[in-house]
C-alpha cells in the first residue's frame, strides 16, 4: 500500500469504528433467537443481559426486539455499555436512517419502528427495556451474574494482551450457563482456557 491507500485506509477505520446496524450478521440473531434463547427461557423467568461497547444502539435495541417473543417487555432489562458519551446520547435518542434497519425483519420493522419522514423512531416500549451507561471496557469494573453478554466488533481493536484478559473478565461476569456472543470476525481460538465451550459459532457457554 502507499501512503495515500493507507491514510485513505486509517480515515475510513476512525470514520467507520461506530458503525453499528440492527440484526448485524442477521444469521448469528437467527442462532441466538432458535438454539440459545429457547433453552435459557425455560430455566429462567427473567435473563439479566449486557450489550458491552453498544454504540449507537441497534445492538441492544435488537435483543430487546428478540427477546420480545419470549418475554413481555416489561420483564425484559437490557443494560447497555459504551465508552463514548456521543454515541451513548444517540442510542437515548433512538432515531434511525433506513440503513441501520436493512437486516430488521419486516414484521418486527412494522411493530417496533415509527417512520418520521426519512427518519425511524424506535418504539418507547423498547426504549425503556434499554438502561444506558458509560463504561470502558478497559478499565471499569464488570458487574456480574449475566446471562447473557453481546460483544461484538470491538475486540477486534483491541491487543491481544486486552482480549485475553477480557476474555477473563466477561467469563467471570457471566452466571454459569451463561453465553459470551461475539463478533463474526471475533471468534476465540482457546475457549476453554477461559471457562467456556464453543455453543455455535461465535457462541461461547461458561461451564
Ligand atoms: C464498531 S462499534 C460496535 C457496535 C456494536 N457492538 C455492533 O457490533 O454493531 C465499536 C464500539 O466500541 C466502543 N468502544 C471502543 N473502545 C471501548 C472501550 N474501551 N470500552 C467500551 N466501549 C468501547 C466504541 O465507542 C464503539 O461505539
Amino acid at each position: 500500500m502507499n501512503r495515500d491507500s493507507n491514510l485513505l485506509a486509517e480515515f475510513l477505520d476512525r470514520m467507520t469504528i461506530n458503525v453499528s446496524e440492527f440484526y448485524r450478521n442477521a444469521k448469528r440473531w437467527e442462532v441466538l433467537e432458535k438454539k440459545i434463547l429457547p433453552g435459557m427461557v425455560r430455566q429462567k423467568r427473567k435473563l439479566k443481559v449486557w450489550s458491552a461497547a453498544c454504540s449507537t444502539g441497534e445492538e441492544p435495541y435488537t435483543l430487546a426486539m428478540i427477546l420480545s417473543a419470549f418475554y413481555p417487555l416489561s420483564q425484559i432489562q437490557i443494560l447497555a455499555t459504551d465508552i463514548d458519551d456521543h454515541v451513548i446520547q444517540k442510542a437515548k435518542i433512538g432515531m434511525y436512517g433506513e440503513r441501520a434497519l436493512q437486516e430488521v425483519p419486516l414484521p418486527i420493522k412494522d411493530k417496533y419502528f415509527i417512520k418520521q419522514g426519512m427518519v425511524y423512531k424506535i418504539h418507547d416500549d423498547i426504549k425503556r427495556t434499554v438502561t444506558f451507561r458509560k463504561h470502558n471496557l478497559l478499565a471499569d469494573s464488570f458487574d456480574r451474574d449475566f446471562d447473557l453478554i453481546v460483544c461484538r466488533n470491538v475486540l477486534i481493536y483491541f491487543t491481544e494482551e486486552a482480549k485475553h484478559l477480557l476474555y477473563q473478565k466477561f467469563s467471570q461476569a457471566l452466571a454459569p450457563e451463561g453465553v459470551f456472543f461475539v463478533g463474526s470476525t471475533e471468534q476465540i481460538f482457546n475457549p476453554s482456557s477461559y471457562g467456556f465451550e464453543t455453543e455455535d459459532t461465535f457462541f461461547y457457554r461458561k461451564v
